[in-house]
């Protein structure tokens, strides 16, 4: 029996790197922290215990979790009871690596052990001090969480399934989350309708590729939105990644059929605009294929709102393979779009393929496409003029009387109004 009383009303600071996935963990990770007595806290300097949940997704984010760790020396010197700790994809990813690398680490709790954390952070606070490493994969067990968030507001995360099995050749994620495993959907719609029952009025559905959702009662994405639209009293219902190859017609015609509920938003990955790298990438798509799914969407969700992830540089990728992203972005004029320069990554196929880009050509291509969408996003964002739009209030902010809040296609609305 754990202790309850662990933290003794002492603070913990989270610093949360990547992406919603790591937003959701560190939402439980404090849930899970409060049930033994520590304090959320805003600052490092308020804590007791400082825990750095780290993406691996790209090199610059595993950097982030060394300099971060450095930050601490001074302050791990000077105070005896504080403990930190890194969770999240790196520590998955480097286990007792990391302990061995930075001296004043006590844990290192990975993307499986997040239920494990009391104890874990219990047993470094013990006398004889332990430095404990908790990074096991539980895939043999069935995927049941509870969405543990402590103040939900209006709008929460809620994970309906974990890991991925699509390997794409650039990424990481499969190794750092496990196999592929979704939720049971009638535990979603009781966890769903218990958050409603606290004011939630969105949720955004989060997997690494929501269309490959399979609830071992045998539904799937399609029907996990139709119970969820049908069985509950949530009023916005959004969800992301979307993979491409996964998103079929059936989950178009339920979105049109919901669509006071489903909101007309789509991140949709392309990676690319060129058939030959999409292949060496994994992708399980030609760009005639995405294209073909592009139209299957805007045909059946009228004035639905498409964002995408891109990047540059992958290796081998021609000046006239670029040209076909670029090509992609003015075809589909998304409303947004998230490129990244192509960062090899352990255990992945493509860091050992020979052609790697230069970082020069990765930097001007990446220029060329955050260019060319600031143009487009602009033009588009004048189909908002004089336009009403259904808005979720989120929050106040610091101007007196403005409130911001999202429209269905994700926009951020500010306005004045309300009591
Ligand atoms: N599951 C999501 C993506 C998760 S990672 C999907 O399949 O789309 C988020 C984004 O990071 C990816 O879409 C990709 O654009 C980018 N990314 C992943 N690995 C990368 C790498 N090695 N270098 C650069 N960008 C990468
Ligand atoms: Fe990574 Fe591909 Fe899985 Fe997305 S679908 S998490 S890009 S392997
Ligand atoms: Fe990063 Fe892990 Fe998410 S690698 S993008 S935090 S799944």
């Amino acid at each position: 029996m754990l202790n309850q009383d662990i933290g003794q009303g002492e603070g913990v600071y989270i610093s949360t790197y990547g992406c919603q996935m790591n937003v959701n963990d560190t939402e439980r990770m404090l849930s899970l922290l409060e049930m033994v007595n520590f304090v959320p806290v805003q600052t490092p300097e308020q804590a007791s215990l400082i825990i750095i949940n780290s993406c691996s997704v790209r090199e610059k984010p595993v950097h982030k979790v060394h300099s971060e760790v450095g930050r601490y020396k001074e302050m791990k010197a000077q105070n005896p009871r504080l403990r930190i700790g890194v969770a999240g994809c790196v520590a998955q990813q480097e286990k007792q690596k990391l302990l061995k690398d930075m001296p004043i680490l006590d844990f290192v709790c990975g993307t499986d052990a997040i239920d494990q954390l009391p104890e874990v952070v219990a047993r470094t606070y013990q006398e004889k001090k332990e430095r404990v490493v908790a990074a096991r994969f539980e895939n043999e067990k069935p995927y049941a969480v509870d969405t543990l968030i402590r103040n939900p507001g209006v709008a929460t995360f809620v994970n309906i399934m974990k890991g991925c099995d699509n390997f794409c050749t650039f990424c990481v994620v499969p190794f750092t989350r496990g196999r592929e495993r979704s939720r049971n959907l009638a535990e979603l719609v009781k966890d769903i309708r218990g958050l409603v029952a606290r004011g939630v009025k969105e949720v955004t559905l989060l997997g690494q590729n929501v269309n490959s959702y399979k609830s071992d009662c045998g539904a799937d994405f399609g029907q996990l939105m139709k119970a969820l639209a049908e069985d509950t009293d949530i009023q916005r219902i959004r969800y992301t990644t979307s993979h491409p190859k996964d998103f079929n017609q059936e989950l178009v015609d339920i979105s049109q059929k919901y669509r006071s509920k489903i909101c007309d938003y789509i991140h949709l990955p392309a990676q690319s605009g060129n058939s030959e790298v999409l292949k060496r990438m994994n992708r399980g798509y030609t760009r005639e294929e995405y294209l073909e799914k592009v139209r299957m969407i805007r045909e059946g969700i009228p004035g639905v709102v498409l964002s995408t992830d891109l990047i540059v540089g992958f290796p081998g990728e021609t000046e006239a393979q670029f040209e076909d992203t670029v090509s992609l972005l003015r075809e589909v004029r998304y409303d947004n779009i998230y490129a990244f320069k192509y960062s090899p990554r352990p255990f992945t196929k493509a860091a050992k393929y020979t052609e790697q880009v230069s970082e020069t050509d990765k930097q001007r291509r990446l220029e060329v496409l955050l260019d060319l969408q600031r143009d487009i996003s602009f033009e588009l964002a004048r189909d908002y003029d004089n336009l009403t739009l259904d808005v979720l209030v989120e929050a106040k902010t610091n101007l007196e009387g403005q409130l911001q809040g999202r429209s269905s296609q994700n926009k951020l609305v500010f306005f004045y109004g309300g009591g």
